[in-house]
Order: structure tokens, then C-alpha cells, then sequence
């Protein structure tokens, strides 16, 4: 795994106007309620089917621990994350290229950064965009 992570790192040097697809995401913090659920939202453009991709979800210095990640067309159950075990899920339309992740009974600790990254493997080539979302939680009063 750390000499793939290497190799992606190196790669993007090579890929610069020459991405297939880039990730959006929104710039403003998405807002979630202590207990309550939210997605944190994530999507490719231009729309590509990204059912074939590979979707990495993880927090900022927590790559080595994704929340989420889809490979061959399901969600791996390793390596994952001890604290969103069971809170997180696709919410489908990876078709359309969403990517959007729902994470369920928001927690205090869930408050921070969330790195959406997707990758393309075609013959031999491999190409990857990432973008940060930022998540706020609100307790109740
Ligand atoms: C992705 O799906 C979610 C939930 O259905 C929706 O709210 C969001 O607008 C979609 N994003 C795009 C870019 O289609």
C-alpha cells in the first residue's frame, strides 16, 4: 500500500490539463446535528460513470485508514476506520459519478475535514483527483 501511495504521489506531476475528470465538492462547510445524519458531498466532473473507479474516503493524516473505500465495484471492508464503522455508506449514483458519502449519528469527534478522492485505472494508466470537505457539527441546545 505505501509504495502505491508513493507511485500516486509521483504521478500526479505527470497528469497536470490532462485529468479525465476532476473532483467538486462544495467550499462552504456542510452543517450536520449531533445524532443526526449528513452527506458530505462529492462528485466528478464532467459526469463520467464512475462505477468503475475507485473511491477513497479519509480524514487529512488518515489516509492509511480510509472511512470508506470502493474498489472493484464494492465497498472493501478493510482497511477502514474504527470510529465511522458502520456510519458510513455511498448514497448510490456512482453512475452519474456521485460520490457523495452519508454519515450517519454524527458524533463531536466527526467535526473536521473529509478527503474525497477518486481514481481512474485505464490500461496500465492510472489518474486521481481529491478535494477537502469540511464538516461543522451543531449540538442540540
Ligand atoms: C448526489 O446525490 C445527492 C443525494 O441524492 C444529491 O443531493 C446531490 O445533489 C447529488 N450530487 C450531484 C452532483 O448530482
Amino acid at each position: 500500500m505505501l509504495v502505491r501511495w508513493a507511485w500516486l504521489v509521483v504521478s500526479l506531476s505527470f497528469c497536470d490539463g490532462n485529468d479525465p475528470f476532476s473532483v467538486v465538492v462544495p467550499r462552504v462547510p456542510v452543517y450536520g446535528l449531533l445524532g443526526s445524519s449528513v452527506t458530505l458531498p462529492c462528485s466528478i466532473s464532467p459526469t463520467l460513470n464512475a462505477v468503475n473507479f475507485e473511491v477513497l474516503w479519509f480524514r487529512p493524516q488518515e489516509g492509511h485508514t480510509p472511512i470508506l473505500f470502493y474498489q472493484d465495484l464494492e465497498i472493501r471492508e478493510n482497511p477502514r476506520n474504527p470510529q465511522f464503522q458502520g456510519r458510513v455508506s455511498l448514497i448510490g449514483g456512482l453512475d452519474k459519478g456521485n460520490v457523495s458519502v452519508k454519515l450517519e449519528n454524527i458524533r463531536l469527534e466527526d467535526k473536521g475535514e473529509y478527503i474525497c478522492r477518486v481514481e481512474k485505472t485505464d490500461e496500465g494508466e492510472e489518474w486521481y483527483d481529491e478535494a477537502t470537505v469540511s464538516l461543522q457539527v451543531n449540538g442540540k441546545y
